[in-house]
């Protein structure tokens, strides 16, 4: 990309100009009757060469939710038919990578795939950030998603110490030099990710993004920008931790639960809750997500075939109004404690 086309991105994406833009997804129906994105807006993913939907799918919860194969195969071929082009998984999200090679592995020309290493052992349990370990993560990965080559394939949150011991990246570089990856990143956050991002190796940032995780928006996001860095926006719904009336019972989704209550966001709180249009939460949550400086693409989890038809449609709306982003942006640096960390 020209400095010129890349500052030309920069502008675009800026809250207030998007505020006045158009949306993000237009939708129709097919010819069976199926929800199809007309158009859903692509961004050039940093400096490579994808052109990336700004809605893809987040591959951790088919996985841990060890979700049956015939809904996957529904759920992820829905999505590639209603235009979606995305599909990111990781190394240690059980069975995931495997349940996508068999679900789409036959359609791998009509998306970008997008893995994670270094999160997984021989032992099966454990991390190992060494060049073999990293090496060995990554062939197996190739395996499981059943391809010679994947679009990405990002670091799975190690360490600052790690990232600085500089083992794991060598490994991912010598990859890509192999031609089993076209591209690398990292996925992390706070701290790790802004070492990651300065440091200049990596072609993508995957980090967590979403109104009750502000952190990245002044650490990571402006620096990735200049950068020229492809941004993955995961937890981008955050977790949908409204949905809980009490502390919810998943443990992974405490942490923003308890942001929530703190932060009282009207449009998250009491009988708001239930609104599922696109001022109801899920709607002011991709919005919001969509609209932050560098963010390419929103990798929502789920395990429901009709979820991404839904949240295309709630990107129809477009972004958020200038003076309600900046709410939520002022709710948080009045609310944000210190410890309200980028959550990986
Ligand atoms: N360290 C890392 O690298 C890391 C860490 C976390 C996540 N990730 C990646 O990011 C992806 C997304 O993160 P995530 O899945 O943790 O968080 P998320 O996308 O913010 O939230 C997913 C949850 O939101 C629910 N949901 C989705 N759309 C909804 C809607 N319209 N209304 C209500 N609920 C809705 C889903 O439930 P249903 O099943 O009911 O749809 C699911 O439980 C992961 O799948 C993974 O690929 C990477």
């Amino acid at each position: 990309m020209s400095p010129s086309t890349s500052s030309r991105r920069g502008f675009l994406k800026s809250a207030s100009v998007l505020a006045a833009s158009v949306p993000f997804a237009r939708l129709g129906l097919g010819q069976d009757g199926a929800v199809v994105a007309r158009t859903l807006e692509k961004r050039r993913f940093g400096s490579t060469d994808m052109d990336v939907t700004v809605l893809g799918f987040g591959g951790a919860e088919i996985g841990y939710g060890g979700v049956e194969q015939a809904i996957v195969d529904k759920l992820l071929n829905a999505a590639l038919d209603a235009g979606l082009n995305v599909v990111d998984t990781a190394e240690c999200y059980a069975d995931s990578e495997v349940q996508i090679a068999s679900a789409i592995g036959h359609r791998r020309k009509e998306f970008f795939l997008f893995t994670k290493c270094g999160h997984w052992t021989e032992a099966g349990r454990g991390a190992d950030w060494t060049k073999d370990g990293v090496t060995r993560s990554i062939e197996r990965s190739l395996k499981r998603l059943k391809t010679d080559v994947v679009d990405l394939v990002q670091l799975h949150s190690c360490s600052l110490e790690e990232l600085k011991k500089g083992e794991c990246i060598d490994a991912l570089e010598a990859a890509k030099k192999a031609g089993k990856t076209r591209y690398i990143g990292y996925s992390g956050d706070s701290q790790a990710a802004r070492w990651a991002v300065e440091s200049g190796r990596f072609d993508a940032l995957q980090t967590s993004v979403n109104f009750a995780d502000q952190e990245c928006i002044e650490l990571t996001l402006p620096l990735a920008r200049d950068k020229k860095m492809g941004v993955i926006a995961k937890r981008p719904i955050a977790n949908a931790a409204w949905r809980y009336d009490e502390h919810p019972s998943d443990g992974y989704h405490v942490e923003y639960w308890n942001r929530l209550q703190a932060l009282k966001y009207e449009f998250a709180s009491g009988d708001a809750r239930k609104r599922s249009d696109a001022e109801g939460p899920a709607g002011i949550a991709l919005r919001f997500t969509a609209m932050q400086p560098a963010v390419d693409v929103l990798i929502v989890g789920t395990t429901k075939p009709e979820r991404w038809a839904q949240n295309a449609a709630l990107l129809q709306a477009g972004p958020l109004p200038a003076e309600r982003e900046a709410a939520i942006r002022a709710r948080w640096k009045e609310v944000a404690k210190p410890e309200w960390i980028g959550q990986t």
